[in-house]
């Protein structure tokens, strides 16, 4: 198997920077699988259907085309609000496991960001990183990302979603959303993009020191 590396975390944390800017240093190719289950949420949404429907959540789950994760509609706000929502769906999760874990699985490896890579999908990695950040800071970057889109939203309204989430992604039955007892945390608070790549880079380099594996 290649050399994975695990990136999880919270909701505007950082981790998909990290984890596209790992995958360029390491020439890896990478999944963004929090995209998996917005595409989800979206394609149920287009044909009307129950969010909270275990069976017309898997079936839209079932369904799903990767070339709808190139959709701008996936990265709305009302699309990481579906995500979360059909991601507590068993059935929804199984459906997306196989692809999830057929992509760590290939030459020459992977970067993989979400909720429970390092913890579900591969807890082989090789790697694992849980990138966070203050509710505060993740707002102020998620703001900052959506009204750059075009959106129309306040502050508060996406503090008030990031909470939201973060309950709902860490208290929920399935794969909850967690640190895995081997990933090193990364509190981006205070980094900039650049700082935050260097130190995800220096977990990467102990964690190849220590497996013997070089990634690239
Ligand atoms: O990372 P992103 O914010 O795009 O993820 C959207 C939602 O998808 C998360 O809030 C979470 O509910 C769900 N998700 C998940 N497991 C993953 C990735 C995302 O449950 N591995």
């Amino acid at each position: 198997m290649g050399f994975i590396i695990a990136v999880d975390g919270p909701a505007a944390s950082g981790k998909g920077t990290v984890a596209s800017r790992l995958a360029a240093a390491y020439g890896l190719p990478m999944l963004d699988t929090g995209l998996l289950y917005r595409a989800v949420g979206v394609r149920l949404l287009a044909i009307g259907g129950d969010l909270d429907d275990p069976s017309a959540a898997e079936a839209s789950a079932r369904g799903l085309d990767l070339s709808e994760l190139e959709k701008p509609e996936v990265r709305t706000r009302a699309a990481g609000e579906a995500a979360s929502r059909v991601a507590v769906h068993p059935g929804v999760r199984k459906t997306l496991f196989d692809l999830q874990r057929a992509f760590a699985e290939r030459e020459p490896g992977a970067v993989i960001d979400g909720r429970d890579i390092g913890t579900v999908i591969a807890p082989d990695a090789h790697a694992k990183l849980y990138v966070t950040a203050s509710p505060e800071v993740r707002a102020d970057r998620r703001w900052k990302q959506l009204t750059g889109q075009g959106e129309s939203v306040t502050f508060d309204e996406i503090l008030a979603d990031i909470h939201k989430r973060d309950a709902r992604d860490g208290g929920r039955k399935d794969a909850p959303m967690t640190q895995a007892v081997d990933a090193i945390l990364l509190d981006t608070s205070e980094m900039s993009i650049e700082q935050a790549f260097d130190a995800a880079r220096r977990i990467v380099e102990d964690a190849r020191a220590r497996s013997g594996n070089l990634p690239g």
